[in-house]
């Protein structure tokens, strides 16, 4: 990834609503090592309205969850054991 330009899509907001309790949310590093830097945990019926950035080049959700982002909604699974 060339520089960081935040007027680009990846500046566009997601969002991720949980459907059930302890959804994790986690960001990795962007560029070369790919660390995780940050988790956010939501429960049922939350919304995280987020954003790539420099530091952040993907997001993982771990949990059952619905994904509103450009390329329209994509729906998360359950994790296995997951807090109902
Ligand atoms: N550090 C990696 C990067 O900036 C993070 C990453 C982005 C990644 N997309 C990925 C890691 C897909 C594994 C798979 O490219």
């Amino acid at each position: 990834m060339e520089r960081y330009e935040p007027d680009k899509s990846y500046a566009d907001y997601i969002v991720i609503a949980a459907e059930e309790n302890g959804v994790n949310v986690i960001g990795l590093t962007r560029g070369k090592d790919t660390r995780l830097h940050h988790t956010e945990i939501l429960d049922e019926g939350e919304l995280l309205i987020a954003q790539f950035t420099e530091q952040t080049s993907a997001i993982k959700v771990r949990g059952r969850a619905r994904v509103y982002c450009r390329h329209g909604e994509i729906m998360s699974g359950s994790k296995q054991g997951g807090h109902l």
